[in-house]
Order: C-alpha cells, then sequence, then structure tokens
C-alpha cells in the first residue's frame, strides 16, 4: 500500500466501491470520506451480515481502523446518528470515528427545498436522492453554511435563525410550511451532545497520522460521471467525486497519494436521469438488474442497466488518473448468452472513441460494440484469474488492452470472501 491509496466510481456511481473498500481498509490504518453526503450507499457483506453505510466510512468495521469524515462532506447529523446507533447495536465499536470540525451541516429546510426543486423541474427533474445534498452545497459555496464547528458556538443559533428566515420566505411563496428556528436549534443541540466526542479538526489528525507513516484509504461517494465539472451536467450531484474532490474534501495533498482505484462492473447502471449510451430498455436490461440486484441501496430505486462503456470508462481514468481497475459482478454478466461491450460511439453518422459530456452529443451518441460469449458458469469458488473460464478471460482482457490499465479486483460474487486478488 502507498500512504495514500483512492477508490472512486468510474462510472454513474454504484459500482460496488464498498467491496474495494471492504479489502483495502482492512489494510489500512485510516479509512476517510471527503466528499458528497448521505445519498451515498455502501453495501457490505460480512459474515453473512450485511452492512449499508451512507456516511461513515465502512473501513470502520476493521477493529483498529479510524474512521475519518473529512471537511469536503456534507453531514446530515440525525443520519450520522442513527448509523452510530446502527452500528453500535450490531456490538461494532464507533470509538474510532472522526468528523471534521470544517464539514457542513445538512439541515431539515435543505430537504425540503431539495423536493422543492425537482418538483419544479418538472420533467427537467434531475431525480436526486432527496437528501438535501445540492442545497447543502448551495448554502456552503454561498457562504451562509453551518458546519459541525458552529453546533459547538455562541453564534449557531444566530445562524439556524437567519438561514430559516431566508429559506421561509421561499417556502412561503411556494405556500410550504414553514419552519420554527428555536425548535431546529433545540434539536441540532441535541445531536451536537451526542457528535462532540467524535469532532475535531481532521485535516492536522491526517498529517500527524501520516508522519506517523499511517497507511490510509479514501473511499470515493458517487462517481466520475456525477461529477459538478466532469459528469454530464445538469444530471450530477453537487460535488467532485472525482480525484480533485478528494483532495479538497481532505486536506491531503496529491504527493501522498499511490494508488487510484476505478471501480466499475462487468455492465454498467445509473439511478436518476440524465443520458446514458448504452442503456438497455429491453428485456436485456431487465435481466441485468435481477440478476445484480440493482435496486438502490438509498433510495431503493430501480437502477437503468445496460452493457460496460469502455468510451466513458478510458475518460474516468483520464479524469482521475486511474492506476487500477476493480471489475464487480463478472459472475453477474457471466449469466447471459451474449455479453457487449461499447468500443466506440457513433454520433451524427461519425465514429469517435472520445466522451464528451454535452448533453446533446451524449444523447444522440449510439453504442458500438463488440459481442462477447457469455455462460461462464459458477465463478463464486475462483480466486486466482487464471482458473477463469475462457469465455470471461476474453472479455476482462479486452477491457484492458482497450484503456491500457490493469484490472486488480474481479468479484464474483456478493461476499467479502469472492473475489479474485491479483
Ligand atoms: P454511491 O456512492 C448512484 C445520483 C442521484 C441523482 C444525482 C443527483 O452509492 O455510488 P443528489 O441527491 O446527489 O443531488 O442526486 O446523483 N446519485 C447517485 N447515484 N450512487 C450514488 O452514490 C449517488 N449519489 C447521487 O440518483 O441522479
Ligand atoms: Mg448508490
Amino acid at each position: 500500500m502507498s500512504k495514500v491509496d483512492v477508490v472512486l466510481g468510474s462510472f454513474y456511481g454504484d459500482e460496488g466501491k464498498g467491496k474495494i473498500i471492504d479489502y483495502l481498509g482492512g489494510r489500512a490504518d485510516v479509512a476517510l470520506r471527503a466528499t458528497g453526503g448521505n445519498n451515498a450507499g455502501h453495501s457490505i457483506e460480512v459474515d453473512g451480515e450485511k452492512f449499508v453505510f451512507h456516511l461513515i466510512p465502512s473501513g470502520i468495521l476493521n477493529k483498529g481502523t479510524l474512521a475519518i469524515i473529512g471537511n469536503g462532506v456534507v453531514i446530515d447529523p440525525k443520519v450520522l446518528i442513527e448509523e452510530i446507533n446502527t452500528l453500535k447495536n450490531k456490538g461494532k465499536d464507533v470509538s474510532n470515528l472522526r468528523i471534521s470540525t470544517k464539514a457542513h451541516l445538512i439541515f431539515p429546510y435543505h430537504i425540503d427545498m431539495d423536493k422543492l426543486l425537482e418538483e419544479n423541474r418538472g420533467d427537467g427533474k434531475i431525480g436526486t436522492t432527496a437528501r438535501g445534498i445540492g442545497p447543502c452545497y448551495c448554502d456552503k459555496y454561498e457562504r451562509c453554511g453551518i458546519r459541525v464547528e458552529d453546533l459547538y458556538s455562541d453564534k449557531f443559533g444566530d445562524l439556524v435563525r437567519r438561514n430559516v428566515d431566508d429559506k421561509n420566505k421561499i417556502f412561503a411563496l411556494y405556500n410550504k410550511p414553514l419552519y420554527d428556528a428555536d425548535l431546529i436549534i433545540k434539536e441540532y443541540q441535541e445531536y451536537a451532545n451526542l457528535l462532540k466526542e467524535y469532532v475535531c479538526d481532521t485535516v492536522n489528525l491526517i498529517h500527524k497520522l501520516l508522519q506517523e507513516d499511517k497507511k490510509i484509504i479514501c473511499e470515493g461517494a458517487q462517481a466520475t460521471l456525477l461529477d459538478i465539472d466532469h459528469g454530464s451536467y445538469p444530471y450530477v450531484t453537487s460535488s467532485n467525486p472525482t480525484i480533485g474532490g478528494i483532495i479538497s474534501g481532505s486536506g491531503l495533498n496529491t504527493k501522498d497519494i499511490g494508488e487510484v482505484y476505478g471501480v466499475m462492473k462487468a455492465y454498467s447502471s445509473r439511478v436518476g436521469e440524465g443520458p446514458y449510451v448504452t442503456e438497455l430498455t429491453n428485456q436485456v436490461g431487465d435481466k441485468i438488474r435481477e440478476l445484480g440486484h440493482e435496486y438502490g441501496a438509498t433510495t431503493k430505486r430501480p437502477r437503468r442497466c445496460g452493457y460496460l462503456d469502455l468510451v466513458a470508462l478510458r475518460y474516468a481514468i483520464l479524469v482521475n488518473g486511474i492506476t487500477a481497475l476493480c471489475l464487480n459482478h463478472l459472475d453477474t454478466i457471466g449469466k447471459l448468452d451474449t455479453i457487449k461491450l461499447c468500443i466506440a460511439y457513433e454520433y451524427q453518422g461519425t465514429k469517435t472513441e472520445e466522451f464528451t459530456t454535452n448533453e446533446k452529443i451524449l444523447r444522440e451518441s449510439k453504442p458500438i460494440y463488440e459481442e462477447f460469449k457469455g455462460n461462464f458458469g459458477d465463478l463464486s469458488q475462483i480466486r486466482n484469474r487464471k482458473d477463469l473460464p475462457k469465455n470471461a478471460l476474453k472479455y476482462i482482457e479486452r477491457i484492458e488492452e482497450y484503456v491500457q490499465i490493469p484490472i486488480k479486483f474481479i468479484g464474483v460474487g456478493a461476499s467479502r470472501e469472492e473475489m479474485i486478488i491479483e
């Protein structure tokens, strides 16, 4: 392991980052989240027990691993406390959790604003997770946001009152219920007490740990094509789930970063609206959804499914400096008779291998496929790549040849153990 290794989503989220993070986290001293909020949903299966993480770095499951929620994360304290309690009730130790003083807080008015904005968008809706993520980041950049450290300052009441006054004006305009600042203050003061033991200056902590030669694994949330700058804007989330967000959202610097793992599935999926070149709106797409259990861990929505898109994958590699790939659900795609792999797009009669996030181009691009034989059979017991059936090897070798990056992890089943590691 390098000083700092990073795990990022290569596509539209839900690539199975949790599984890789869980494995790497077992070797790290520190697990770090730097971006997003409880719009993320990372499922991990340990000894037959399923854990779903939305905010806490899943590395916390490994005894002794320090779990840090960095400054770039937006925190809904109610959700965080629920997550802490769930872990405690399952007998897990959470005393190793650390929360950045600088992380911004999600308030109930952010959640209602998220819903109101979606209503107003009508057919142009984004399909957000309705967790208040966008409005909370808006306040951060507008510079009226309220941070974790404000919970412990005498200014807290004033900050909430000012925000509630402003937001109520908008809610009134739309005939929505108004907020009572005093109730929110009281509620958040209780959260402040419950979270106090975990709060610290995580930037200084991270650099102290690095000086002590501790190893850090950064747990990316969301994914490259959901990035506010590099994704399919406006159908994106409100943060930078790409490598830049890891740095700004944690206080790490570039020189400590070693491996950047790009996680993908052997097929693809997307939740929410927006263009998706390899989407299958037919029975094959339905079959992939059922075989891969592609229903949201956060919102339970059925995910849109399709074949793997190497044009988009190569873009993710470029934008993030991905050094190795993690391919999940090889077993799932191997249940189809025929598998397709998108190796180029056709746009207005011209073939291209260049990915662009322009909405019109993405919507009008048609995938150009190569075909592979499926029916891989049961892969769940395979732990060495060379033992994979010929058809499966052909498929993954073509991916590597196209993107010129090695696949180091291959998921062959849902559980922690069902993985080939190179
Ligand atoms: P993980 O970490 C998949 C999508 C939403 C919506 C858009 C904006 O599990 O991969 P937001 O609530 O963030 O404003 O919604 O982004 N989205 C995700 N899709 N996995 C996620 O996280 C996502 N987080 C946000 O569906 O289209
Ligand atoms: Mg998700």
